[in-house]
Formats: C-alpha cells, sequence, structure tokens
C-alpha cells in the first residue's frame, strides 16, 4: 500500500481537492473525519460532479464523494486486494487499521507487486526490427511496399527519373518543389561551384586513405569536413544556414568518394568540372574520363531512384541524431554507418560478386541451392517493404538493357532461377529482386568498380538524409523511444564484494 495516505476533509470545495490530487499526482483523495476515514473522492466524482454542472469553487467534497467506501485491513493478502479492486472496478481503496486509516492500496501499487509496468510504458506488442511502425510524420515521401510504388513529395520518385535531372530532385526534396527551368541552370550552377574539396579535408585525404576504404572514409570524411567548415549544433542554427550547409554537403561527398577511390589506388585526384552534370561529373572525377550521355544519364536515373525510400536504416539514423540538436555532420556520419552494412546498402557489390560466383546460367539452380541449403541470403534480393517487384529493380532492369551487354542478360536469367528457386525453399516470403541488383550491373556497364558501389548509393542518399535533417530539425521532438526490458527481474540486494 502507498503510506501516508493523501487525505482531505469534507468541507473542502472541489477545487481545493482537485489541486491536492493534482499535485501528489494521484487519482483519489481519502475523506477523513479525524482519524475516520468517511469516504473516496475520485477523479470519476470529480467529472461527475462536473458533468452534472456543479460549481467546483463552492460546491463540498462531502457532497460528490463516494461515502463509506468499501475498505480492506493491513494484513489483507495481495490477492484479496486484487479482486475487491478488479471486481468492483475501483482504482484504489484505504486501508483500514481498527478505525484508523493507515493507507490507501492502488491498482499502480498492485502492478508494482506483479512486476507489471502500465501499457502506456511498454508502447504494447512493438514488431520485431520495428516494421511497419509509424515514428514520425513526413513531407518527403513515402513507400507502398503492397503496390510498389514509391514517391519524392507529391511525385512519383520512377516518373522523376525518368523526366528530371539529378540537380532538380535534389531541389525538390530540400526546396519542397521542382524548380522552373531559371531556376533549375540557378541551381545547377550554384551546386556545380560547391564541389571543390577545402583544403584541410583535401590536405588529409592521402593519410585517411592509407587505413580505410572509401564509404568508411566518407564518414572521417564528414566529421572532419563539418569540424572546418564550423558546422555548429543543429539547434543554434536558423533553417537557411542549415540549407547551405546541406547543399555543400551533398556537393562535396562525390568529390571525396571519387577522390578516395583514386587515391586508394595510386592514382592523382582528378579535380572536378563546372561544366558537367553532378552525375557526369563524378563519373568523370571517378574514371577520369568523360562518360557517354547514356552512361551519365544511367548513373543520374539510378543516383535518384536512390535518394529517399521511407524511413529506412540510414535515413532514420540520420532523423534520431538530428532530434538531439547535433550538427549536419553528426547525423550523416551516423547515416553512413548505417548505410555500410551489408543488409542495407552493402549489397550490390556482393550482388555482383554472386553473379561472379556463378558464372555461367547453367550453374544458377545449383549455386543458389547450395547458399539457401548454408542458410545464406541471396544478396540483391528481398526487401522489407516491397511485398512485390521493386519498382527501382525494374526501372533499372530497363536501364541495364538499354546499356547492354552481355552481363545484362545474364543477370537476367540468373535474377529469374532465383526467384523460382526461392520461391520453392521460401515458401510465402515473396522474395524479388531488390534495387541492388541491377544497380551493380548498371554501375558495372558504366564502369564504377564494385568497391564503389554502395559508395556511389551514398552520392544519391545524402541528399535524403539531408532532407529529412532539415524536415526533422524544422519540427523537431527529441527521438527517445523504449525499449522492453526482458532481464532478470529487478531489484536484486546486490551482493557485496567482500
Ligand atoms: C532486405 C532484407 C534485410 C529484408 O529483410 P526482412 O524483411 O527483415 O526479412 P527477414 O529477415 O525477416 O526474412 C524473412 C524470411 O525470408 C528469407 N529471406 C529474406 N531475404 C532473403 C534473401 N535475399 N535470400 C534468401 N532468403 C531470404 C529469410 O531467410 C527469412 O526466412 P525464414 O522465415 O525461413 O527465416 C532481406 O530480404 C535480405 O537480407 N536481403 C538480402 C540483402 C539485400 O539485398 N539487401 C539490400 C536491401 S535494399
Amino acid at each position: 500500500m502507498s503510506a501516508p495516505p493523501v487525505t482531505c476533509n469534507g468541507a473542502w470545495t472541489l477545487t481545493r481537492a482537485a489541486a491536492l490530487m493534482r499535485g501528489a499526482e494521484i487519482g483519489s483523495v481519502i475523506v477523513v473525519d479525524g482519524p475516520k476515514v468517511v469516504g473516496i473522492l475520485t477523479e470519476r466524482d470529480l467529472l461527475r460532479a462536473v458533468g452534472a454542472g456543479a460549481d467546483p469553487g463552492t460546491e463540498t467534497v462531502a457532497m460528490w464523494m463516494t461515502a463509506h467506501p468499501d475498505v480492506l485491513g493491513p494484513e489483507e493478502a495481495v490477492d484479496t486486494a486484487w479482486a475487491s479492486l478488479t471486481h468492483h472496478h475501483y482504482r484504489h481503496l484505504p486501508v483500514v487499521e481498527g478505525d484508523r486509516l493507515v493507507g490507501v492500496v492502488s491498482l499502480r501499487d498492485l502492478m508494482g507487486v506483479a512486476r507489471l509496468r502500465p501499457p502506456q510504458e511498454t508502447g504494447g506488442d512493438v514488431p520485431p526490427g520495428l516494421e511497419g511502425v509509424v515514428v514520425a510524420e513526413t513531407a518527403l515521401g513515402d513507400v507502398r511496399g503492397e503496390e510498389g510504388f514509391f514517391h519524392y513529395r507529391q511525385y512519383s520518385a520512377v516518373e522523376l527519373a525518368q523526366r528530371r535531372s539529378l540537380e532538380d530532385v535534389w531541389y525538390l526534396m530540400c526546396n519542397g518543389e521542382l524548380p522552373g527551368p531559371a531556376e533549375a541552370d540557378r541551381f545547377a550552377s550554384e551546386v556545380a561551384v560547391l564541389r571543390v574539396l577545402p583544403p584541410g579535408l583535401r590536405g588529409l585525404l592521402p593519410e585517411l586513405v592509407a587505413t580505410s576504404e572509401p564509404l568508411d572514409l566518407l564518414r572521417s570524411a564528414v566529421s572532419l569536413l563539418g569540424a572546418e567548415l564550423g558546422w555548429r549544433p543543429n539547434l543554434d542554427l536558423g533553417p537557411d544556414e542549415l540549407r547551405a550547409e546541406a547543399t555543400r554537403l551533398c556537393a562535396l561527398v562525390p568529390t571525396v568518394l571519387a577522390a578516395a577511390w583514386n587515391l586508394r589506388r595510386g592514382a592523382e585526384v582528378v579535380e572536378p568540372r563546372e561544366d558537367l552534370g553532378a552525375s557526369a561529373n563524378y563519373l568523370w572525377m571517378l574514371t577520369g574520363t568523360e562518360p557517354t550521355p547514356a552512361q551519365a544519364r544511367a548513373v543520374e536515373q539510378y543516383q535518384i531512384l536512390t535518394v529517399d525510400h521511407g524511413f529506412n536504416a540510414s535515413t532514420f539514423t540520420a532523423r534520431v541524431i538530428a532530434s538531439t540538436g547535433a550538427d549536419l555532420a553528426a547525423a550523416v556520419c551516423g547515416a553512413v554507418g548505417a548505410l555500410s552494412g551489408p543488409l542495407h546498402g552493402g549489397a550490390p557489390s556482393r550482388a555482383l560478386a554472386m553473379l561472379d560466383d556463378i558464372g555461367a546460367p547453367e550453374h544458377a539452380e545449383a549455386w543458389i541451392r547450395a547458399a539457401v541449403g548454408r542458410g545464406e541470403r541471396i544478396m540483391g534480393f528481398g526487401h522489407r517493404v516491397y511485398k512485390t517487384d521493386d519498382p527501382r529493380s525494374i526501372f533499372l532492369r530497363d536501364v541495364a538493357r538499354s546499356l547492354g551487354g552481355p552481363l545484362v542478360d545474364f543477370a537476367d536469367q540468373v535474377e529469374q532461377t532465383v526467384v523460382e528457386v526461392l520461391a520453392e525453399l521460401k515458401p510465402g516470403r515473396i522474395l524479388y529482386t531488390n534495387v541492388e541488383f541491377y544497380a551493380g550491373v548498371v554501375m558495372h556497364s558504366c564502369g564504377i568498380p564494385p568497391e564503389m558501389f554502395t559508395p556511389t548509393f551514398a552520392t544519391g542518399r545524402v541528399i535524403g538524409w539531408c532532407a529529412h535533417f532539415l524536415e526533422q530539425v524544422a519540427h523537431n521532438r527529441l527521438i527517445r523511444p523504449a525499449a522492453r526490458y526482458i532481464g532478470p527481474a529487478p531489484p536484486e540486494p546486490v551482493p557485496r564484494l567482500r
């Protein structure tokens, strides 16, 4: 029971009693006459009074309390108390010894005994991996898994990839609308001049490449960029400053990655060009050769399709960090870390490696059966949200076909075999190709080395991370969920060491 009990007098006004209850954060107050219990005033009684039009400033507790309430003795068993409370739908019962009030027992006390926690604290049953749980509101886009459709703001992402440039989609995500012709040119020129690495980071890159793969290096580089450019916690900055930081970062990420790749293989850094679009410039910096328009467009379409995709793990990570008021660099570092996992962004090179390993269409079935038999996942297949074809995969398959080459036909054949074998070995799981399967094929056809597949994913997705960062900051509430404790029941006495 809770003791000492909170009490009032029958002559008190309802207003005074309600203030007492609010202050003590309790749902009822015991009404006493000297040491004797004469009634109990509950929240339900207060509601009754208000509903009946009572004036709480003048009417008394005695007029509205539940008189002569049931009581319990202090020696009563917990079971009896539980039965009494639940049978009568009481939430509180006075505990009386002889004539004297000694405490109150409440449902909350009994739940404490049972080591139960109220449902609002546990949040009910949350599916593993937060599948399907809505954790925020966003105007940036959505994924409709059953339909195989996803959109950026009000536009189909696939249609954007067909009709617009990466810079236009970037503008759409960060500014809320598609640019008109003049605005599109102005924005494309504005971001083109932001591609040059600042001198501090430029000087440190050779040291960083010695120990890091490009995507790992990106994490360090973004941290260093934040420090060199003086980025401050988002809590201290206005929307224009944050948007300027985000634009600079999105422009710099491809340069960092291309420079890292070249330095890592012992080549010279290829300086960015202002006269090329973002995607063509990326290929230029990566390979040192000007891409064909078809290659530049294929990579651009891939980048557009990977800008955003609901509350994927890296985007969620970026928003959690943004919600703490941290700076943009911190949020994007976290997002890059999440993207590096093979279950998220690390699959396209593995998908291509699988094609390499399979070698020929006639080996595909045995290879896949053996892999699934070993409990492995086939990279580039399956998706948490899509329960039908991934629209990005369908689009990229067409892009891959338009680029042509023997790898595309081979990938096509392997895809069919994987889908058939998985349907047999994993019935009911609905496993089709995801974005990663044909992404590898497209990037390979455009001269991007496998080591740069996931980093290339990051060149598009950084735009989505930044847009989510800006949106989170604009409507912020700290993201701080709860976990269900499943360890040994506390509190256990802490054993003495000696
Ligand atoms: C993307 C992915 C992580 C989504 O996973 P999820 O929604 O959490 O699905 P689960 O991990 O719950 O898997 C459900 C079942 O399908 C199976 N499965 C899912 N993807 C599979 C794959 N690619 N190959 C073989 N089996 C797969 C799982 O083994 C599991 O089978 P089980 O019920 O017999 O244990 C998962 O499909 C995967 O690992 N794919 C390969 C990696 C990949 O391509 N990642 C890029 C994502 S864009």
